[in-house]
């Protein structure tokens, strides 16, 4: 194996470490919302508290049944943003089946100044301004970012390749590449001759929840490989990139797990300490 493995559990960990003498200051508090009994969901938000725990964040879990009502969930998220004390809250994803087609209006029902997940349209069409406008940005795509920047890999002038043109991951993630003078390709499901694309690549991001999606043919030597997949297999977890067979001619990859997942968590923290700082 070649290539530097690029740990999120190693950046995360010094990024919290700067983060706390400001969660100390401000107290900032952080509420989840979640609806239903998603597997994953649970998963992603204990780590999330584990997290506010480590850094010193108060947190709070609003876990509504699987059956609550459109009404009844727009009202949580009105008292969440009427309530002072919280600084910030995500409603967790997926939603129940009942309540996906309603995603749209509850991020739009989020107060902007207490958005830390991004997703409404204020946060995401203030990063189209600029580097500098990138106030909430949503926290998996920040986090890569931060990865890149721990790791003094360079963005400009690169061609980043993203597979996968998700509202929370591919989209704003090309916006903040652009916004840093990469190259940009956003690939999806009906691209033509992917692999073709790929090994164009210098970064190499997947996001397509697809077991070892990218195999090593379509990979350009010493290109950096980002992989956001978590994907749950009979042989544990694995991301969405063949990490053995692709570290031996790239110049750098995250693993997973212990990747791109704990600087998710982190860049969350981060936009809840800066939406305090702003509400301050
Ligand atoms: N589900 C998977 N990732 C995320 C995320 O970053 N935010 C929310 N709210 N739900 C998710």
């Amino acid at each position: 194996m070649s290539a530097i493995i690029l740990s999120g559990k190693e950046a995360s960990a010094a990024l919290l470490e700067e983060l706390k003498p400001k969660v100390q200051a401000l107290d900032p508090k952080l509420v989840v919302v979640q609806v239903g009994e998603d597997p994953a969901s649970a998963s992603y938000i204990k780590q999330k508290f584990k997290c506010c725990e480590k850094v010193g964040i108060r947190s709070e879990h609003k876990h509504l049944s699987e059956e609550t009502s459109y009404e009844d969930l727009m009202k949580v998220v009105e008292d969440l943003n009427n309530d002072d004390d919280v600084t910030g809250f995500i409603v967790q994803l997926p939603l129940p089946k009942h309540l996906t087609d309603k995603e749209p209006e509850i991020n739009r029902a989020i107060d902007p100044k207490k958005d830390v997940d991004g997703f409404g349209a204020y946060n995401l069409g203030k990063m189209f301004l600029s580097k500098d406008f990138e106030d909430l940005p949503p926290a998996t795509p920040s986090g890569i970012i931060s990865l890149l920047e721990y790791y003094n890999i360079p963005v400009e002038g690169k061609h980043a390749v993203i597979v996968g043109r998700s509202n929370i991951v591919g989209k704003p993630l090309a916006v903040m590449l652009i916004n840093r003078s990469a190259t940009v390709t956003v690939c999806n499901s009906k691209t033509k001759n992917l692999a073709e694309i790929t090994r164009q690549a210098d970064i190499l991001i997947c996001a397509v929840g697809k077991a070892h999606f990218i195999t090593k043919d379509m990979v350009k030597e010493g290109a950096v490989v980002i992989d956001v997949g978590v994907n749950r297999t009979d042989d544990g977890l694995k991301g969405d990139v063949d990490f053995d067979a692709i570290a031996e001619i790239a110049s750098a990859i995250t693993p997973v797990p212990g990747g791109v997942g704990p600087m998710t968590v982190t860049s969350l923290i981060r936009n809840c300490v800066r939406a305090k700082e702003r509400q301050s």
